[in-house]
């Protein structure tokens, strides 16, 4: 085997490129035991399909064609427009999946890449060397990954030739035992010359089974006395494929590690990674300290220098500079520079929008919610929120104003003004004195 380089990267692209990516959504998913299709379950808040989406989008500027079936309704409302859509009404298997791409696809584009819609994991690295192997194969029509698996267990077997190239890939079912043994497997992940792949799909033989498997056109390419070419994925877990639930936290676990490692590279302190959890696109300033038992969720920016939890979840904000978050919820807020929020407490702020300078006691809550709408809370700068307070939205603190502890908030108040009670009165105005 030749070891074949990863190549990259970033000025691949300088020419627009003519490629066209199909991605394989249509299965049904039955062994992860649910009524939501496989390929909508969440991987770090996001469904799995649009990470192949947006894999899809980072090598090819037209949008990929989704093969669906099951749920196909469901598949196309998240997925929108981002794709294009054929409907495989009954799955006869992967080269079946594909063949019904080719009327969209034809005459389309010089190179087709086929990915599957349930393997997050994948680098857009891994797909730009295989167009570029590819394109650059005087020898043959198809360059494909592969994957030396600890346990090949479920993947189809690579056969090849005393000189090394790829000569077969073997479906487990079908291998003999000395097959079995190969411990080098197809993750599914291939680069087509796209006049060729259309006029060879047919020529698929079905299984005995009944499908048409993409994996004998490696057969019939070779038959041709063409080159099939390999690249092997250097991270075996780029390769992970999401059959069952177990594969799902597995996968979570490896993007979770992928995300912290990333921020610390970048300047971030995360305490301790194993209990940290950042979504993906969540952005983080440098010397920000993470604490255990930290999430943050969905479209998230977090400034520089602030220190956030221990026991902190913090859901599509925004925090400034210098802040300090602890055992705290936070959703749908915006946190100017320096304000504190917790600790020693539980609080919650929603949809809120907290001036800078402003400390928030332990056990504050805004109450944004009356059982049909949302409702906004709004702080001035260097507000004095004592332990305990209720903020019933929708409300207004000016500057400088400041709530004693217990009170529950239901009116607007003016900048400089001390309330306390419940439900809360002004107690007096003030210039810079807090009540404790
Ligand atoms: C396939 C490969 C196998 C490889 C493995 C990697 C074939 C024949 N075998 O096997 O060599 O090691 O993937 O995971 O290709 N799909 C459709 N329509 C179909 C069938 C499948 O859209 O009719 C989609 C599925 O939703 C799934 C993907 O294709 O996302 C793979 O299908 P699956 O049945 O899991 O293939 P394997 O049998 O695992
Ligand atoms: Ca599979």
């Amino acid at each position: 085997m030749g070891g074949w380089p990863i190549l990259c990267c970033a000025d691949l692209w300088e020419e627009p490129v003519s490629l066209d990516v199909v991605i394989l959504a249509a299965g049904k998913g039955t062994r992860m035991k649910s009524d939501l299709p496989k390929v909508l379950h969440p991987l770090m808040g996001k469904p799995l399909v649009l990470y192949s989406v947006e894999m899809a989008q980072a090598v090819s500027e037209r949008p990929p064609v989704l093969v669906v079936g099951h749920a196909a309704d469901d598949v196309k409302q998240t997925v929108g427009e981002a794709a294009r859509y054929v409907l495989q009404e009954e799955q006869l298997g992967t080269g079946h999946a594909v063949a019904q791409a080719q009327e969209a696809l034809q005459g389309s584009g010089d190179h087709v890449i086929v990915i599957y819609g349930d393997m997050p994991l994948l680098r857009a690295d891994s797909l730009r060397s295989l167009y570029q192997m590819q394109q650059a194969n005087q020898a043959g029509p198809i360059t494909m990954l592969t994957l030396i698996a600890d346990t090949p267990r479920g993947f189809g077997r690579i056969v090849r030739a005393e000189g090394g190239s790829v000569q077969a890939i073997v479906e487990e079912a079908d291998a003999t035992l000395e097959q079995l043994a190969i411990s080098e497997v197809n993750p599914g992940v291939y680069c087509f010359e796209a006049a060729w792949l259309w006029s060879h799909l047919d020529k698929i033989p079905v299984s005995p089974k009944g499908e048409y498997y993409l994996t004998d056109l490696v057969g019939l390419a070779v038959d041709e006395g063409a080159t099939v070419n390999a690249i092997t994925i250097e991270d075996p877990n780029d390769a992970l494929g999401i059959n069952t639930r177990v594969h799902l936290a597995e996968a979570e676990a490896v993007m979770r590690q992928r995300i912290n490692e990333a921020h610390m590279l970048a300047g971030v302190t995360i305490v301790d990674p194993a209990a940290t959890y950042i979504h993906p696109g969540v952005e983080i300033g440098r010397d920000t300290v993470i604490q255990p038992n930290t999430h943050l969720w969905g479209q998230t920016a977090v400034g520089a220098a602030c220190v956030l939890g221990p026991d902190t979840t913090i859901i599509d904000s925004t925090i400034g500079d210098r802040c300090e978050i602890r055992y705290s919820v936070v959703e749908g807020a915006t946190v100017e520079d320096a304000c504190d929020i917790g600790p020693f407490g539980f609080s919650y702020l929603g949809d809120a929008d907290i001036g800078e300078g402003t400390n928030i006691g332990a056990g504050t809550i805004t109450c944004n919610y009356d059982g049909v709408r949302k409702h906004k809370t709004v702080t001035g700068k260097n507000v004095f929120i004592g332990s305990d307070t209720m903020l019933v939205a929708p409300v207004t603190l000016g500057d400088g104003a400041a709530t004693g502890a217990g009170a529950v908030v239901t009116k607007d108040v003016p900048p400089d003004t001390v309330v306390v009670g419940v439900p809360a009165r002004i107690l007096r105005r003030t210039e810079k004195e807090h009540p404790g």
